[in-house]
């Protein structure tokens, strides 16, 4: 494996951080992060802060000015939050497409492609009419940010058609794991159930369900995320297509609170989410050579014991 020398783009946010972790225990690449921590961390990437492959740069990725130093870019910047996006519409189209446009500009100015590695989301499929789902479902946008995840994917699969872009999208399902949930971001309440949950046992509260708690999630833990971006990074081809990142299995939210604590209450469902998320990872099994290796009921035994 020859070695790249690649940027993380939101690298002090929950996923950015956990592919940090895996990049640095599994390549010997030069890595670059940026990230306003604007929602992420400091404290998430610490542990390698002295590390001489990793450097940190506290910056927005709008003041990104070149990426010829790079091979891969794994772009995870954005404000990932259903609900806020209904209400601070110019701020998440900022930060969820023109973040992305940003660095697309860069490279046709530059004529330099690096691989971009683009975190999509299922959001984009609504409640999907075929479970599990298909890369080819169709597109049924419920929110502003499923909308700018989608556009996002439409600018690269555009673009392509004229300069020569090399990327990937990662339509990731629902993530957990280590980081998942930050008390010090305000849009935290929106953040992934499993970590509100865990947060919630933790601190002896009350679970609280949205709606009747049936609806029903492919949970995939974030270690799975951060190799199928590794996968995607490796690639020999270039691919430009979209693939699914989920668990191929789904469990209703009321299971997973009783997996937590007997300890719940409901609340009034919101608009805007799906009934169901069921990836189908057929496509990333055989062409990238992916497949998930976690399962969300032992990572909630392991937090738990
Ligand atoms: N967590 C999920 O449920 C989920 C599901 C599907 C897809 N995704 C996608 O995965 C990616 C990472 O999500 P996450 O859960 O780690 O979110 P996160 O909020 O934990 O991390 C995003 C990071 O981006 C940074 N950021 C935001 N705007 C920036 C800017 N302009 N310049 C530099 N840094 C900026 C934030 O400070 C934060 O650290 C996002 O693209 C998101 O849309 C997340």
């Amino acid at each position: 494996m020859s070695s790249k020398r690649v940027l993380i783009t939101g690298v002090a946010g929950f996923i950015g951080s956990n592919l940090l972790d895996f990049l640095m225990e599994e390549t010997d690449w030069d890595i670059v992060g940026v990230d306003d921590l604007s929602t992420g961390n400091r404290s998430n990437i610490e542990s390698h802060s002295d590390s001489n492959r990793f450097t940190f740069h506290e910056m927005s990725l709008f003041d990104i000015k070149s990426l010829k130093p790079y091979d891969v870019v794994f772009h995870l910047a954005a404000l990932p939050r259903i609900q806020p996006s209904f209400e601070l519409v110019n701020e998440h189209v900022k930060a969820n497409l023109l973040g992305s446009t940003h660095l697309v500009e860069i490279m046709i100015r530059e004529n330099h492609f690096p691989r971009i590695v683009n975190s999509s989301s299922s959001a984009i499929y609504g409640t999907p009419e075929n479970i599990p789902t298909p890369e080819t479902e169709r597109v049924d946008c419920l929110s502003p940010y499923a909308f700018q995840k989608y556009e996002t994917e439409k600018y690269f699969d555009l673009l392509a058609t004229r300069f020569p872009l090399d990327f990937v999208h990662l339509r990731y399902f629902n993530p957990y794991g280590p980081r998942s949930f930050n008390p010090a971001n305000s849009f935290n309440a929106y953040s992934s159930v499993v970590g509100i949950f865990l947060n919630c046992w933790e601190k002896g509260k009350t679970l609280q369900i949205t709606g009747d708690g049936t609806q029903q999630r492919d949970f995939i833990h974030v270690r799975d995320l951060a190799r199928a971006n590794y996968m995607a990074a490796i690639h020999p081809k270039k691919l430009n297509t979209a693939f699914n990142i989920g668990n191929s299995s789904t469990m209703s939210i009321l299971d997973l609170a009783k997996l937590i604590s007997d300890d719940y209450t409901f609340i009034p469902k919101r608009e805007g989410e799906a009934d169901i998320t069921y990836s189908d990872v057929t496509k990333a099994k055989e062409l990238l050579g992916w497949e998930p290796k976690h399962d969300v009921a032992s990572y909630i035994q392991s937090v738990k014991s």
